[in-house]
């Protein structure tokens, strides 16, 4: 007796269909999996088999043929574990064939037939969808994260048992939850939190507005964690469909749970230096999205900087420039969806006090090269915007009501306006001021004359790049749009230019 059932397995974060082809063949009795299971499917048989006999059927004393196609596409996961044993025992007449007709399973085993969660609900749901299924059956602890799917019946099990008991029309399955809408405003941090740092603040509107990388550089304690903290907190809200996008993200690396079963918030992505590549960017042997992935449509913030090893740090080259990441490995090729806005951060010098007003540095002149040698080269190129983020008297400024702390709501509606003008512009919410190239810069960035002379001046006297001119240029196109100003003016450029104290001769001013 030949049966069917269909399942699902992503690759990336895009979900494919499974047929999970069961038969009986002669010869001594056992189980086989072919096309092209990897080590955790195969694994599913002694979890299948001891799965049924806990739900108090028998399993068949027989050999049985288990073929995942297309055979082409290597399948990983345990989520097959629960459309194989129904294969089975629909092909001993436990259940009715036809009854597995236009639905989709997914689902892991225990040995005792409860059902857990697996990774990759979301995209599979969504696949299943597109594809016309009529149901799907997953297990119970990921309905949660199956309410973002809408207009699709989906069910949720605990247990080999209720769904055998479901098949045969004796029981009913639970639902999701209705889908509560995304709560969009829901940010904790707000940066009201931090007195003074008002320059800080504006840099970071700016960076927000364009979608400019960003590097502070300030002592310990000095809030830079803080600041980086909060800047989700005006970026504008997540769309739905940016929502379902890094939900999906978080599918797949397996990182939701039914307290947290989708991502309404923009990430705030916060990796230790001691991170591998694999950590960072994504792979592995099952590859999984690196933190540039869990990152997407929101902040990553690579905190101490200079301690981060240099071919980590390289390997963020083309995820920054693309916006995704590709991963190829002998059997197969994976896109992981990697937009985000890098935040870093690092101490002015080894010690962390150089320049500070109250604190010694005891670095020597050959560590303080060394440091800022460690950061120079194609990653700081890729960082528009540079500040300092000096140490304050924040106690002093505590419980004083005259001072004015710049929250994030007021910044996240100038953001806002910045972006829809650039929207307007450039026809897509991709792009910002940050992506152009520089015959769009020719194209889009007028300057009014006066803008144009004071740039050739700083230019000369500051020995600016070409590649640092563009940046500048950039910078000032955003601030011309926070102010809703078509052409860029001279103020625009003088503001940029304090945005790069890492250009050679302001750093020398600077420290
Ligand atoms: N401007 C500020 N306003 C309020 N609190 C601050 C400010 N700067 C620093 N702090 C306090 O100091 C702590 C350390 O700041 P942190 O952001 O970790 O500094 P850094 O990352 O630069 O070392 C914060 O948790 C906060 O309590
Ligand atoms: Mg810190
Ligand atoms: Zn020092």
């Amino acid at each position: 007796m030949f049966t069917k059932v269909f399942s699902f397995s992503v690759l990336g974060i895009e979900a494919f269909q499974v047929e999970i082809e069961v038969d009986f063949s002669k010869g001594l009795p056992g189980v086989i999996i072919v096309g092209l299971p990897d080590s955790s499917v195969k694994e599913s048989k002694e979890r299948v088999r001891a799965a049924i006999k806990n739900s108090g059927f028998r399993f068949p004393s027989k050999k049985v043929v288990i073929n995942l196609a297309p055979a082409d596409l290597k399948k990983e996961g345990s989520q097959f574990d629960l459309g194989i044993a129904l294969g089975i025992l629909a092909a001993t007449e436990i259940i009715d064939t036809s009854s597995l007709q236009d639905k989709v399973f997914l689902g892991e085993l225990s040995l005792d037939g409860s059902i857990k969660s697996v990774k990759g609900v979301l995209p599979a749901l969504l696949k299943a969808k597109d594809l016309g299924f009529k149901q799907a059956i997953i297990p119970a602890d990921n309905l949660k994260e199956s309410s973002l799917v809408k207009d699709f019946t989906v069910l949720g099990a605990g247990h080999l048992r209720d769904v055998i008991e479901f098949l045969r029309g004796e029981k009913e399955l639970e639902k999701p939850p209705e889908f509560l809408d995304i709560d969009l405003e829901d940010y904790e941090l707000d940066f009201a939190d931090v007195l003074g740092q008002e320059l800080a603040k504006r840099a970071i509107e700016i960076a927000a507005a364009g979608g400019h990388n960003l590097l502070m550089i300030g002592p310990p304690g000095s809030g830079k964690t803080m600041l980086a903290q909060r800047i989700p907190s005006v970026l504008p809200p997540l769309t739905y469909e940016e929502a379902l996008e890094t939900t999906k993200i978080y599918s797949v690396a397996g990182l939701l749970t039914p307290e947290k079963p989708f991502i309404s918030a923009r990430p705030f992505r916060n990796p230790h230096f001691g991170i591998s590549e694999a950590g960072l960017i994504g792979g592995g042997t099952h590859p999984r999205p690196g933190e540039i992935s869990l990152a997407h449509n929101g902040v990553l913030f690579l905190d101490e900087f200079p301690e981060f090893r240099r071919d980590v740090i390289e390997a963020l080259r083309q995820p920054l420039e693309d916006g995704k990441v590709t991963i190829t490995r002998a059997s197969f090729t994976v896109t992981y969806p990697a937009r985000f806005m890098l935040i870093c951060a690092m101490n002015p010098c080894r010690c962390g006090y150089y320049g500070h007003p109250k604190r010694e540095c005891k670095c020597s002149p050959g560590e303080l090269r060394k440091y800022r040698t460690k950061i120079s080269g194609p990653i700081i190129d890729r960082i528009d915007i540079h500040i300092e983020v000096p140490a304050v008297e924040y106690k002093e400024l505590l419980g004083k009501d005259n001072i004015k702390s710049t929250d994030s709501k007021s910044i996240r509606e100038r953001v806002i306006k910045a972006r829809e003008r650039q929207f307007k512009r450039y026809g897509t919410p991709n792009k910002l001021n940050s992506n152009l190239s520089s015959r769009e810069i020719k194209k889009f960035c007028k300057m009014e004359s006066g803008a144009e002379e004071f740039l050739e001046k700083i230019a000369d006297r500051f020995g600016f790049s070409a590649r640092s001119l563009y940046k500048i240029i950039k910078i000032a196109k955003t601030i011309a749009d926070l102010e809703d100003c078509e052409i860029i003016l001279r103020g625009h450029i003088s503001e940029a230019v304090q945005y790069r104290v890492l250009e050679r001769s302001l750093w020398e001013e600077w420290t």
